[in-house]
């Protein structure tokens, strides 16, 4: 029998995993001993969360979301802009008194444990800690949960290198509507400000079957929509293509004869039926090529809606960020894309005050937010990473500035989207149901392609479809809907 959200194909390290677990599991036997995971940053370290959270309910412990009940508490980190540091380390402190009382085990991994001198920073100021894992690492929990138990020492497990591709780790997914699936790890791209590359290591493409099979999976399990996730989701297969022309990797199992690029991959998880949405996060517009946008638009399931990040409308911006295309490029692409899909809409990511932005560099930002009119803007003020190269540029904007223009941007945004709101009252829109309000019980909410929230009345029986809903009135930031 396979365990909780356990697969079957899987490769020798995880078989070997698969063991602990289930020492693990007799170690645990009538326990009730129970987890919590604490999650920073973006939805792939939630999907590593959920990856977590399969491994955790097969060694036998039970979630929990009272951190003084865990006998297991797992920090699952980011370092992608600041202010994490001193939320975990306030965390970890806390914990302090309750390790005893619960026997607790406290095990910190994730990203920002792959920065230089963070694991020593842990062991040296938080002694109660005893796991440090990182990205590259995630998998070998049960080994390391393992010798805890068994040895109760304190274990280091970070690798440098990049990390393999793991199949068949179990999951526990958060929603019961919405399945993240992971098609890619790691970074090439090096944009200036970024540390991503730094501590996920280069990019590396999971191979089509596999993604495949577990799409197929998450239909059979009653999934509407599936979310693909990746730092740079349309270099899909693109490092793995080149080994191939240079002859660096052999092709013998046949495994990208017939999907060989994001755009074919789409395709292909286009036919699962069951499935009825798919989204994905995030695309660089460097790599936007048309394949992708004929997808897009073939594809009845696949969301008119793309996050396209921006992160500056200034082209000496976007030079100096070495993102590779020009404000030109991106407002080209987005009236080309608006051609070939006439409902498509946008969403997007822009960091303000990056070292060297002028005033006129940050009025190129507004334009193109102006120009393109985003249904959603994910908005940073620029925080300096340690190792990036944008660390090291000296002329580094004063925070009172990069805050004035934050609210600049943010009131723009604000204005724009109150105008976009009112275009969807009295439309009809297709909502997937995720469950009640949570606000109001009685109602129940989902979202339509553009991620909008819509509550309306209706039988309970509707969650986990897609209805077709009048838009009635517009609350902003979610909308009521009727059935009509
Ligand atoms: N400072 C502020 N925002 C950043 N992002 C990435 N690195 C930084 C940084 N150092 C933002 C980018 C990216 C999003 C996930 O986070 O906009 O698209
Ligand atoms: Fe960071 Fe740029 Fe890679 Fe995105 S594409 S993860 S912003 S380096």
């Amino acid at each position: 029998m396979l365990e909780k959200g356990m697969k079957q194909y899987m490769n020798k390290e995880i078989e070997e995993q698969k063991e602990y677990i289930k020492k693990v599991e007799r170690l645990n036997a009538g326990k009730s001993l129970k987890y919590t995971i604490i999650t920073m940053g973006c939805q792939l370290n939630e999907n590593d969360s959920e990856k977590i959270s399969g491994m955790a309910e097969n060694m036998g412990y039970i979630r929990t979301d009272k951190l003084e009940n865990a006998n297991l508490v797992i920090f699952n980190t980011c370092c992608v802009r600041e202010n994490a540091e001193e939320r975990l380390f306030g965390k970890v402190g806390e914990l302090k008194n309750l390790k005893e009382k619960n026997n607790m085990i406290i095990a910190v991994g994730g990203c920002m444990m792959q920065e230089k001198n963070m694991a020593e920073k842990i062991k040296k100021s938080y002694p109660q800690v005893d796991l440090i894992f990182g990205t590259h690492t995630l998998h070998k929990l049960p080994e390391d949960i393992y010798n805890i138990l068994e040895n109760r020492k304190k274990i280091q497990d970070i690798l440098d290198i990049d990390g393999e591709v793991y199949e068949g780790l179990p999951i526990v997914r958060d929603s019961k509507v919405q399945a993240s699936i992971t098609i890619m790890y790691g970074c090439n791209n090096f944009c200036s400000y970024c540390i991503v590359p730094y501590v996920r290591g280069r990019e590396r493409s999971r191979r089509p079957a596999d993604i495949i099979e577990e799409a197929k999976e998450v239909a059979k399990q009653g999934y509407k929509e599936i979310m693909l996730l990746g730092q740079n989701v349309n270099s899909y297969l693109r490092n793995e293509m080149e080994l191939i022309k240079e002859g660096k990797l052999v092709d013998k199992d046949g495994d990208y004869k017939e999907i060989d690029s994001f755009a074919k991959l789409l395709r292909e998880l286009d036919k699962i039926e069951g499935i009825e949405r798919i989204r994905f996060i995030s695309p660089h517009p460097k790599d936007f090529t048309d394949d992708v946008i004929e997808a897009i638009r073939d594809c009845d399931k696949i969301c008119k809606f793309v996050h396209l990040p921006l992160q500056s409308g200034s082209t000496n911006m976007l030079k100096i960020m070495n993102r590779r295309y020009t404000k030109e490029d991106y407002l080209n692409l987005v009236e080309k894309m608006r051609k070939m899909i006439p409902d498509i809409k946008f969403s997007t990511d822009i960091i303000v005050g990056f070292a060297g932005e002028t005033e006129e560099d940050f009025e190129e930002t507004l334009d193109v937010v102006k120009k393109v009119g985003f249904e959603q803007v994910f908005m940073f003020i620029y925080s300096r990473r340690v190792g990036t190269p944008g660390d090291k540029m000296q002329n580094q904007i004063p925070e009172d500035i990069k805050h004035k223009r934050f609210d600049r941007l943010k009131k723009l945004v604000e204005e724009q989207i109150a105008e976009k709101s009112k275009e969807i009252v009295d439309t009809m829109q297709k909502v997937l149901v995720e469950g009640f309000s949570k606000g109001n019980e009685e109602m129940l909410t989902g979202r339509t392609e553009s991620n909008k929230v819509v509550v309306f009345k209706g039988d309970e029986n509707l969650i986990n479809t897609i209805v077709e809903l009048e838009i009635v009135e517009n609350h902003l930031w979610y909308f009521v809907g009727k059935v009509v």
